[in-house]
């Protein structure tokens, strides 16, 4: 039994570069509290708490000197791909001069999806990290030129595996497969890990199970999530001597690949939700967690938690009860679990484990203990934006918990949310989807459709994302099947903004889905072990994937790539662009069209994404979309985002709801309740050149 170890404070102090929790153990414990906590002068800053009106300070000054990296890095990547049409290195060097612009800004952000989603995005990476045998000659060694990561549940096991083992590589990952300690070593579930050896895992489930206790005779609640991701850190972490049981995810701080900024700035993401109630994209709150900081840029939530010392009893944002402050609740592995909430798995998979006799019986009642009705739901408990003066969810500040979930839960499944925001004014993202939308197991670009919904409505801050077609169009015109640009042009994209009320260009996003290039990578989100082989062809397919398949399909795709990344730079200095890049924009951009069809059943349960095929010839066809079913509200609205397209191609959208119609394309709109569902009925007028199509998207807000 591990007992809670309580550190004087000179000897933490004295530890603190040692880049491990303060307690030397999973438990959180009580620290010394910051000083800052005694300044009263903070602007937007109460306690451990502050508004969320832009990056926090420490991530600021990071970034800043991770510009001087990554600069240097993307001139030699740039150099590598010899675009013809500009000189890179004189051009980066004007931009760089030039107060009133900045260097571009790359961030890249994986999707969940449990180990799938893990190995293909190790692949992925792979292909981008000239750490790989291979990358520099068949691959887009631009890593060292990236400037934020962000990944979500299985996406982030991926990236805490590579982060918190001291950024290795992939490659050395896949070196070590096979030896003693090896990372990723899935050969069995983490159930069983030792397999067989039934006196091992029942030494591993004891293990796990002391931890979980340490944890509760501090005084914390625990749940599900903390065997969860202690298991999970087994496979993670099996090189540290405890498994990662006293790391926390603020101890990167501490490390020196962060301090020497030799790394992109990792982002976790993970979701809000109240237990019994569902969420959406259109009411979801998205947290993130990063090195230095919980928190959310919704309006809901609005502000920022110092995270290493989240754990401590707070009461509008300051310590409360005895004043203590406590740190280590942020253990890594609770961290990704957090992210990750696939746990029922541990329940549902346990009989099919080798665990018999007196090794399961201990599992399955020690899990069974920790389960609940609610069991996808993290608690973080105390809850850091109790009472906060800032946000607007009068149910996240008045919980004693913050209930967290699966990062994948409101549909966007790939992290784009925290690269969205202005202040850290990311120009290129490269959104790799791992996602399993279909029913074989692949992609459909609907986590992409849902960022996109999601700019319009009140929960989301004022963050745009580019226009993309519907899920139809994706995969009709093969959008998944090859890297494929969205929001190419700013000048197209300005009426949108107006729309969500920002005038920070959204950046361009660079799609890229799994598929199977040298591999059926397609395997299900609940698979829970692989052997070798499977495991490093999954990977090996990753590569492919983010290379386009080693860059044999298209000898100009990293030109390509380097267009991408330079786009919003000539943008703001006004630089035309050459008939390189202009070949390279027709060929990947997305052009606007879509691909028009009747159809009344897409993926998620709440919104519909549902197409009109609203021809010139039918004026004012009026259209009604119904919802009905278990699913469906007893009582609800509508709100309604119509995004239309005229013959020139030109997009324009705009967000009307039941009492506001007021639009050249929609004449009138009229919602309605009924007992077994909802139901809204629209007009469309066609105004002389509106033609062919409406989007319409739409969501049902419950009147609760
Ligand atoms: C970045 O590099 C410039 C020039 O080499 C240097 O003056 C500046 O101090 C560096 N900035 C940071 C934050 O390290
Ligand atoms: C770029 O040019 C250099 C020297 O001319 C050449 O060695 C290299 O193969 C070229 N790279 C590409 C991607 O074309
Ligand atoms: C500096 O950047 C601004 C836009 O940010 C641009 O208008 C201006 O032309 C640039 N100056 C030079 C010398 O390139
Ligand atoms: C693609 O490159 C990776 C990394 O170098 C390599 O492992 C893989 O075999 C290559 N794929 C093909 C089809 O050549
Ligand atoms: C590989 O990238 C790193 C930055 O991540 C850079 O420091 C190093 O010089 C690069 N190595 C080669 C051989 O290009
Ligand atoms: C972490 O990696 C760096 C090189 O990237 C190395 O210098 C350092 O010794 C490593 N630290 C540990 C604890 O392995
Ligand atoms: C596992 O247990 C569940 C009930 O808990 C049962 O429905 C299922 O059939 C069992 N699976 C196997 C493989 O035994
Ligand atoms: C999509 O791919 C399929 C199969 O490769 C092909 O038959 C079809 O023509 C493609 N569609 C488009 C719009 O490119
Ligand atoms: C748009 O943003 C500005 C400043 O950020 C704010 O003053 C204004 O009220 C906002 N307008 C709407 C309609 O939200
Ligand atoms: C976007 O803008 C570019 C150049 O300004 C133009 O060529 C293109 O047709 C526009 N439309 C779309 C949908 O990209
Ligand atoms: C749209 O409707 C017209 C008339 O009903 C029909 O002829 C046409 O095929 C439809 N187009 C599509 C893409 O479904
Ligand atoms: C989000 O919307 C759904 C569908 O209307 C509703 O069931 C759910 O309760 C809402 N969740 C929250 C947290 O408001």
């Amino acid at each position: 039994m591990m007992v809670k170890q309580l550190i004087p404070a000179a000897v933490m102090l004295a530890s603190a570069a040692s880049a491990w929790s303060p307690t030397d153990s999973y438990a959180p414990g009580i620290v010394e509290c910051p000083d800052y906590l005694d300044d009263k002068d903070a602007d937007n800053r109460v306690g451990f708490l502050r508004q969320a009106d832009g990056i926090s300070d420490e991530e600021h000054e990071w970034m800043l000197a991770r510009d001087n990296v990554t600069f240097d890095n993307l001139k030699l990547f740039l150099s590598s791909v010899n675009l013809t049409d500009l000189d890179t290195d004189d051009f980066l060097d004007k931009v760089r001069k030039n107060s009133s612009a900045r260097a571009p800004r790359i961030g890249l952000s994986f999707s969940g999806g449990g180990y799938r989603a893990m190995l293909c995005a190790a692949g992925e990476i792979a292909g981008l990290d000239n750490r790989t045998v291979g990358a520099s000659s068949h691959g887009l060694p631009l890593l060292g030129a990236t400037s934020y990561v962000s990944g979500l549940s299985g996406g982030s096991w991926f990236l805490s595996s590579l982060v918190f083992n001291n950024w290795t590589s992939v490659q050395d990952i896949i070196d070590q497969n096979g030896q003693d300690n090896a990372i990723w070593d899935l050969e069995h579930k983490m159930l069983d890990p030792y397999g067989i050896n039934i006196v091992k895992d029942a030494k591993y489930w004891d293990h796990i199970k002391d931890a979980v206790d340490a944890k509760r005779d501090a005084g914390f609640n625990v749940s599900m999530t903390d065997p969860w991701g202690r298991g999970l850190s087994h496979q993670f972490f099996p090189g540290l001597d405890d498994f990662g049981e006293s790391m926390t995810f603020t101890s990167l701080r501490d490390w020196e690949v962060f301090t020497n900024h030799s790394m992109p700035f990792p982002i976790i993401v993970s979701d809000g939700r109240t237990p019994g109630r569902k969420i959406i994209n259109s009411n979801s709150t998205v947290f993130e967690f990063n090195p230095y900081e919980l928190g959310s840029w919704d309006p809901y939530v609005d502000s920022f938690a110092d995270l290493k010392y989240v754990g401590t009893p707070m009461d509008g944002g300051k310590p409360s009860g005895n004043g203590s402050c406590w740190a280590g609740l942020d253990n890594t592995g609770f961290v990704f679990g957090t992210s990750s909430t696939l746990f029922n798995q541990f329940l549902l998979q346990l009989n099919t484990t080798s665990l018999s006799g007196l090794a399961y019986s201990a599992a399955k009642s020690f899990l069974t203990d920790l389960d609940n009705d609610n069991n996808d739901i993290a608690p973080w408990t105390p809850n850091p934006f109790y009472n906060s003066p800032y946000g607007s969810s009068k149910s996240i500040k008045s919980a004693d918990t913050l209930y967290l979930v699966d990062g994948g839960e409101d549909q966007q499944n790939i992290p784009l949310y925290p690269l969205l925001s202005d202040d850290r004014e990311v120009d290129v993202i490269f959104a790799y989807d791992n996602s399993a939308d279909t029913s074989q197991n692949w992609p459909s670009g609907s986590s992409l459709v849902y960022t996109y919904e999601r700019q319009f409505f009140n929960a989301s801050a004022n963050f745009s994302f580019p226009y993309v077609p519907g899920v139809d169009t994706f995969l009709h015109n093969n959008l998944t099947a090859r890297p494929t640009f969205f929001g190419c042009y700013a000048s197209n994209l300005t009426s949108l903004m107006k729309e969500v009320n920002t005038t920070y260009v959204p950046p361009l996003v660079v799609y890229t889905a799994n598929r199977p290039w040298t591999f059926e990578s397609n395997t299900s989100t609940f698979k829970l072990k692989y052997d070798d082989d499977d495991k490093l062809s999954m990977i090996q397919n990753g590569f492919a994937v983010s290379t386009y398949n080693n860059l044999t399909i298209d000898e100009d795709f990293p030109k390509c790539v380097a267009c991408a990344i330079l786009q919003r730079s000539k943008e703001r200095m006004g630089v035309e662009m050459g008939a390189e890049c202009k070949k390279c924009f027709s060929d990947y951009c997305w052009d606007g069209s879509t691909y028009t069809y009747d159809d009344d059943s897409l993926p998620n349960d709440f919104t519909k994404t549902g197409r009109f095929n609203n021809t010139i010839d039918e004026p004012n066809s009026s259209e009604i979309l119904k919802m009905s079913g278990s699913d469906a509200p007893a009582s609800a609205t509508a709100d309604v985002i119509v995004s239309s397209t005229d013959d020139s191609g030109k997009i324009a959208a705009s967000t009307l709801s039941a009492s506001s119609v007021s639009s050249s394309s929609v004449s009138s709109i009229a919602s309605s309740s009924h007992s077994n569902g909802a139901a809204a009925a629209f007009n469309v007028g066609t105004s002389s050149n509106w033609v062919s199509m409406v989007t319409l998207v739409m969501s049902w807000l419950a009147l609760v």
